[in-house]
C-alpha cells in the first residue's frame, strides 16, 4: 500500500544499519550507537529540499557566496527513545532548537499518556520534526503532534524508523498535513501493539532497562 504523505528512505547504508537493529543479539550498547547513526543518515533525505539563501563570505583567497540554511528547525523528540535519534540528528543539524516531549503508552489500554512538554519558543514559523523510532498505535504521534498545533507549531513532520499500517493511518486520519519520514513500514501490530517484526522495545532496548 502507498501513503501520499509517507517518505521511505530505502538508501542501502540505512537499510543495513536497520538490519542490526532488528536483530536481538545487538546488545543495548550498540543499539545506541547505530540508531545514533541511522538518525543522521535520515536526515540527509529528509534535508533534501530545504531551503537555502545566500551570504556574502570572504575566503582566505577572495570575496565569494555561499549558502546557508534559510529556516528555523525544531527538533522535538519524543522521550524515551527519540533521545538518541536527537543526538544523530543534532551531530548533522547542530543549529536546531529542541523541544522535548514525554509520552508513555499505557500498557493495558496502549493510549498515550504525557507527563512532560517543553517545547522552543515561537516555533510559527519553524520547520518542526517530532522524532521517535517507533509509530505502531500512532497514539504517541498523534499526541505530540497535538501538543505542538497548541503551541502553534508551522510546518510538522515526524521522523521515524519503523512505521506500522494502523500508525501512519491514525496520524494521516487526525494529522493529515504532517510528513512522515521512515525507513520500513513494517506489516502488523501484536496484540500487545508491538510492531511485527519490528525490533522490540526501542525504550528497552536502548536503555537496558529489561
Ligand atoms: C514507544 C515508542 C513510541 C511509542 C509508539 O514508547 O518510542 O513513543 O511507543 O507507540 P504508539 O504508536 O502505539 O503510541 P513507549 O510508550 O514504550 O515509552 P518509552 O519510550 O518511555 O519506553
Ligand atoms: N513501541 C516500541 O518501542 N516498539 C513497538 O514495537 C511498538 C511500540
Amino acid at each position: 500500500m502507498e501513503y501520499k504523505n509517507v517518505h521511505l528512505l530505502d538508501h542501502p547504508l540505512i537499510q543495513h544499519k536497520l538490519t542490526f537493529l532488528r536483530k536481538k543479539e545487538t546488545i543495548s550498547q550498540d543499539f545506541r550507537t547505530i540508531l545514533r547513526e541511522v538518525a543522521g543518515l535520515m536526515v540527509y533525505e529528509v534535508f533534501r529540499n530545504t531551503k537555502l539563501r545566500d551570504i556574502e563570505i570572504e575566503t582566505p583567497m577572495s570575496k565569494a557566496v555561499g549558502k546557508v540554511i534559510d529556516e528555523d528547525i525544531a527538533l522535538i523528540p519524543i522521550l524515551r527513545a527519540g533521545i538518541v535519534m536527537e543526538d544523530g540528528i543534532l551531530d548533522v543539524i547542530p543549529m536546531a532548537r529542541v523541544g522535548h516531549i514525554g509520552i508513555y503508552r499505557d500498557p493495558e489500554s496502549l493510549e498515550p499518556v504525557e507527563y512532560y512538554c517543553k517545547l522552543p519558543e515561537d516555533i510559527e514559523k519553524s520547520s518542526i520534526f517530532i522524532v521517535d523510532p517507533m509509530l505502531a498505535t500512532g497514539g504517541s504521534a498523534v499526541k505530540a503532534v497535538d501538543l505542538v498545533k497548541e503551541k502553534g507549531g508551522g510546518k510538522i513532520n515526524l521522523i521515524c524508523l519503523i512505521a506500522a499500517p494502523p500508525g501512519i493511518e491514525k496520524l494521516t486520519l487526525h494529522h493529515p498535513d504532517v510528513d512522515i519520514y521512515t525507513i520500513a513500514i513494517d506489516s502488523e501490530l501484536n496484540s500487545h501493539g508491538y510492531i511485527i517484526p519490528g525490533l522490540g522495545d526501542a525504550g528497552d532496548r536502548l536503555f537496558g532497562t529489561k
